[in-house]
């Protein structure tokens, strides 16, 4: 990855033409967007926890969940690796998730959903 964005970047460095700077910046872009390479969007993650977890688990960080069994999401990255959720959430948390709805997220979604969740496990 690193080393794809430094030939890119070289390769705008020595573009001659404005135009050929301009094709390689909307590579960049897609690149940078493409579905795997994208770093989860941490703020949509958590417009995510709002709509759909907060309802029963406390989000932030601090609050208690208003379902006593609903883990805080603060004290997930000190019990697991968040990653361990990634499947779950891909096919949608079901049966093992007493009183929740079913989810579906697309991928992105739940990069976006973890990459909060693990953000509350960093310091500030
Ligand atoms: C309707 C209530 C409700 C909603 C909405 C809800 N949860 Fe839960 N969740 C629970 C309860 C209750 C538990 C604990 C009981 C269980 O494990 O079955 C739980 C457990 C969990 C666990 C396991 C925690 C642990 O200690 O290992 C995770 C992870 C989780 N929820 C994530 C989410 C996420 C992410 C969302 C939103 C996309 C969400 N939940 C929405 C009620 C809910």
């Amino acid at each position: 990855m690193m080393f794809r964005m430094m030939r890119l970047v070289s390769m705008l460095k020595n573009a001659g033409s404005r135009r050929l700077a301009l094709v390689g910046l909307a590579a960049l872009v897609a690149l940078w967007a493409g579905p795997g390479l994208a770093a989860p969007d941490i703020r949509a993650g958590q417009a995510l926890a709002r709509v759909h977890c907060a309802e029963c688990h406390a989000i932030g960080r601090s609050g208690r969940s208003t379902r006593p069994a609903a883990t805080p999401f603060r004290l997930i990255p000190q019990r697991y690796p968040v990653e361990a959720l990634e499947e779950a959430f891909g096919e949608g948390i079901t049966g093992s998730h007493k009183g929740m709805p079913d989810f579906a997220f697309s991928p992105r979604q739940v990069d976006d959903l973890l990459g909060y969740i693990k953000s509350l496990g960093r310091r500030r």
